[in-house]
């Protein structure tokens, strides 16, 4: 039997070490190895930013002037910090309608994992700069008055 010559062999183990990789890398894998592995950015632009936009200005493709409510521009800083991490997590698992919003903000439970929802509640807070504040922070109300202690 004529045999191959060695590139070809070494194309050969490159190719199915290739195969071997990509079947390795179920999706499941990398929400096992925690927030670290998640890349949040790349499922903000995958799932979110049709509507959301891919700067989170709530200006995604899916975002027309017909829409009832419009996407939440997720980089509004004084909108944001009046949402807690917990409400975020309740509205992207169960949808709009979960805390009586817009039946347009689909629930993604059952397509993301736990972890890589906290992901995300985690890069909305990178999008706004914020971070839960109350409805009523002492930051909030010192723009009111200044000397509001
Ligand atoms: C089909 C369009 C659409 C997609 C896709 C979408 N959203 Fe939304 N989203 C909306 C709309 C519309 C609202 C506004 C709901 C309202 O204010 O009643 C919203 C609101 C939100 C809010 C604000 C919640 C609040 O407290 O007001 C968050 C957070 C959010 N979306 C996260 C996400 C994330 C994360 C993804 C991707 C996993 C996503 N959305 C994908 C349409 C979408």
């Amino acid at each position: 039997m004529k045999t191959f010559p060695g590139r070809f062999k070494i194309a050969a183990v490159l190719f199915s070490l290739c195969v071997f990789l990509s079947l390795s890398r179920h999706p499941g894998v990398a929400a096992e190895s925690g927030k670290a592995g998640i890349d949040a950015s790349s499922l903000y632009l995958h799932y979110c930013s049709q509507c959301h936009g891919i700067g989170g200005r709530g200006d995604g493709i899916n975002s027309t002037p017909d829409m009832a409510i419009n996407p939440r521009d997720h980089t509004e800083a004084s909108f944001m910090s009046t949402r807690s991490d917990e409400q975020f997590i309740e509205i992207i698992t169960g949808g709009g309608t979960r805390l009586a919003k817009s039946p347009l903000m689909p629930s993604w439970g059952s397509t993301l994992s736990g972890e890589e929802i906290s992901a995300l509640v985690a890069y909305l807070r990178e999008l706004c700069k914020c971070r839960y504040e109350g409805i009523l922070s002492h930051s909030k109300l010192r723009r009111v008055d200044p000397d509001f202690r």
